[in-house]
C-alpha cells in the first residue's frame, strides 16, 4: 500500500572488517601485541587454535583489497585501527609506521571514492595496558585511550568523516568478563559491570575530544542490538521481554544517548551488590557527550518468557543462556553469576529458521530494531554490521556459489528499506564482511565475506582473493541503487 522509498544517492553502501580479523603482521613494523594476540594462543580457546598472526594478510595486500572494493563499487569501507600499531605499549611513543599504514590505506580508499569509516576500538587493547593497569578495569586506561585517539584524530581527522568509538561493548565485555571466552578471560559479573562503566566514560571522553578536534566529522558507538520479543501475550512474558530489553540493550544505549543508566537495571544490580560505582563527576561526563549517530550491528534478536524458576542454579542458567546465545560454540564457565536470571528466560522463537551456527535469521526483526532504536533516541543510524556466517565451498573454476548469502542480504536490505520508508533516518549499510576473515572463535570455517580467501584453519595456502557470487550481486545492487 505504500511505495518503498528510494535509497538516497549518497547512501553509504559499504562493507566492514576489524583489524585483528584481517591484518596479520601481528608483530611487524613496530606493532605491539594486543590482548587477542595473547589470548588466542592459550590452548583450547579458539577453533583449531586459529589466531590473527597472519589472518588474511590484509596488512600486505590492502591495495589488492581496495582494488576489489572499487571493482565492486563500494561507497564506504568500515575498518578498525589496531591501537597497538599506533602506540605499541598503549600509552608511550607513537609508532610512525603504524600511522603510515592507515594513512596509506585511507588515501587509497579516497583515491577510489570510497568513504572510510574508522572504528577506534574493535576489542584489541594493547597487552601492555592489560599488564600495567588491568585493562578496562582501570581508569588510567581512559587517559591512554585519549592519547591514542588524539593521535589518530590529528593524523586522519581532516580526511575521514565517520568514526565509530567502541564496537559492540555489550558483546566484548560479556565474553571477556563474564564467560571468559574472550580476553581478559574473566568470570566475574561485578568486574564486568565495573569495566563497562569505565568504557562508558572512555566513550564519552572520546566523543567530546572528537568534537573539539574534528568539528565537521561524525562519531558514535556501534552497538550489537537485538530486539526482544515476548513468547506469548501473557503480560508476564511481555514484562520479561521488557526486562531483557533493559538488561541487554538499554543498559548501554541509554548511557550512550541520554547519559543515564536505566533505573530498573541499576536498582537490581545494587541489590545484588554488583553495580558499578558512579560518581557525580562521572554522571556529568556521561551527560555531556552526544553521539552524532548510532552504529547498529544487527544479527538477530531474542525471545523471552517469564522465569518460573525462583532460585535458579547456575546450571539452569547455563542451559537457558546457551540455547539462543550467539556464541554457541564457545565454552561457558560454570562459575558465572547470573543476576538477571530471575527476570527473564531466553527461549527459542518457533517462527524463525537458524544459520549453521544456530543464530536466528530474522529480517523483520531488523526493521523492528531500526524503528525501535530510532523512535527512542532520534539519532541517525548507520548499520555498521549485518551478514551471514556460513561454511562456503570453493568449487572448480574459482566459483563460490553463496546464493544463501545473497538471499539473506537481500531480505535484510528490503526490511531496512521498509524501516526507512517508515521514517527511520539511515546513513548507510555496511555488510559484514568484505573479505572472509578470522571469526574470533570459529576460525575460517565460518565465513562472512563477499570475497573468498583461499586459506583454512590449518593451512595458510596462497591467501588468494576470489570474488564470490554475492560479490557480483552486491556490485549490481549498489550500481542500481546509487
Ligand atoms: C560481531 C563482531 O559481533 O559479529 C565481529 O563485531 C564478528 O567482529 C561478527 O566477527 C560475527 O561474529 P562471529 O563470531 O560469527 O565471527
Amino acid at each position: 500500500y505504500q511505495k518503498l522509498k528510494k535509497f538516497p544517492k549518497n547512501f553509504l553502501w559499504g562493507a566492514a572488517s576489524a583489524a585483528y580479523q584481517i591484518e596479520g603482521a601481528w608483530n611487524e613494523d613496530g606493532k605491539g601485541p594486543s590482548i587477542w594476540d595473547t589470548f588466542s594462543k592459550i590452548p583450547g580457546k579458539t577453533y583449531h587454535g586459529t589466531n590473527g598472526d597472519v589472518a588474511v594478510d590484509h596488512y600486505h595486500r590492502y591495495k589488492e583489497d581496495v582494488e576489489l572494493m572499487a571493482k565492486m563499487g563500494l561507497k564506504a569501507y568500515r575498518f578498525s585501527i589496531a591501537w597497538s600499531r599506533i602506540i605499541p605499549d598503549g600509552d608511550g611513543e607513537i609508532n610512525q609506521l603504524g600511522i603510515k599504514f592507515y594513512d596509506d590505506l585511507i588515501n587509497d580508499l579516497l583515491a577510489h571514492d570510497i568513504e572510510p569509516v574508522i572504528t577506534l576500538y574493535h576489542w584489541d587493547i594493547p597487552q601492555a595496558l592489560q599488564d600495567k593497569y588491568g585493562g578496562w578495569e582501570s581508569r588510567s586506561v581512559i587517559d591512554a585511550f585519549r592519547k591514542y585517539c588524539q593521535a589518530v584524530f590529528n593524523a586522519y581527522g581532516s580526511k575521514v568523516k565517520y568514526w565509530v568509538t567502541f564496537n559492540e561493548q555489550n558483546i566484548f565485555t560479556a565474553m571477556g568478563y563474564r564467560w571468559a571466552s574472550h580476553p581478559p578471560n574473566v568470570t566475574d559479573i561485578k568486574r564486568m559491570y565495573a569495566a563497562n562503566h569505565i568504557i562508558n566514560l572512555a566513550n564519552a571522553m572520546v566523543i567530546n575530544l572528537f568534537h573539539e578536534l574534528v568539528p565537521n566529522g561524525m562519531i558514535g558507538p556501534s552497538f550489537g542490538y537485538g530486539p526482544t520479543y515476548p513468547i506469548t501475550a501473557n503480560p508476564n512474558d511481555v514484562l520479561a521481554a521488557d526486562n531483557a530489553d533493559d538488561f541487554n540493550n538499554n543498559w548501554w544505549l541509554d548511557v550512550y544517548c541520554r547519559g543515564t543508566y536505566p533505573a530498573l537495571v541499576m536498582n537490581h544490580l545494587k541489590a545484588l551488590g554488583v553495580a558499578p560505582e558512579v560518581s557525580a563527576a562521572d554522571e556529568k561526563l556521561l551527560k555531556s557527550a552526544k553521539p552524532d549517530f548510532l552504529g547498529i550491528n544487527y544479527y538477530h534478536g531474542g525471545t523471552f518468557q517469564q522465569n518460573q524458576i525462583e532460585h535458579p542454579d547456575t546450571d539452569q542458567h547455563e542451559k537457558n543462556f546457551s540455547k539462543t546465545d550467539p556464541y554457541l560454540m564457545q565454552p561457558r564457565s560454570a562459575q558465572a553469576q547470573a543476576p538477571e536470571t530471575t527476570m527473564f528466560n531466553n527461549v527459542q522463537n518457533p517462527y524463525l529458521n537458524k544459520t549453521q551456527w544456530g543464530w536466528e535469521i530474522d529480517p523483520v526483526g531488523f526493521r523492528i530494531a531500526l524503528r525501535r532504536v530510532y523512535e527512542k533516541y532520534q539519532l541517525p543510524i548507520m548499520v555498521t554490521e549485518n551478514g551471514l556466517g556460513a561454511q562456503d565451498k570453493l568449487e572448480s573454476d574459482n566459483v563460490v556459489n553463496d546464493q544463501y548469502r545473497i538471499d539473506y542480504l537481500q531480505e535484510h536490505i528490503t526490511e531496512m528499506q521498509r524501516a526507512m520508508t517508515d521514517g527511520v533516518e539511515l546513513l548507510g549499510y555496511c555488510a559484514w564482511s568484505f573479505t572472509d576473515l578470522l571469526s574470533w572463535l570459529n576460525g575460517y570455517k565460518k565465513r562472512y565475506g563477499f570475497v573468498y580467501i583461499n586459506r583454512d584453519d590449518d593451512d595458510q595456502k596462497d591467501l588468494r582473493r576470489i570474488p564470490k557470487k554475492s560479490f557480483y550481486w552486491y556490485r549490481d545492487f549498489i550500481n542500481k541503487n546509487s
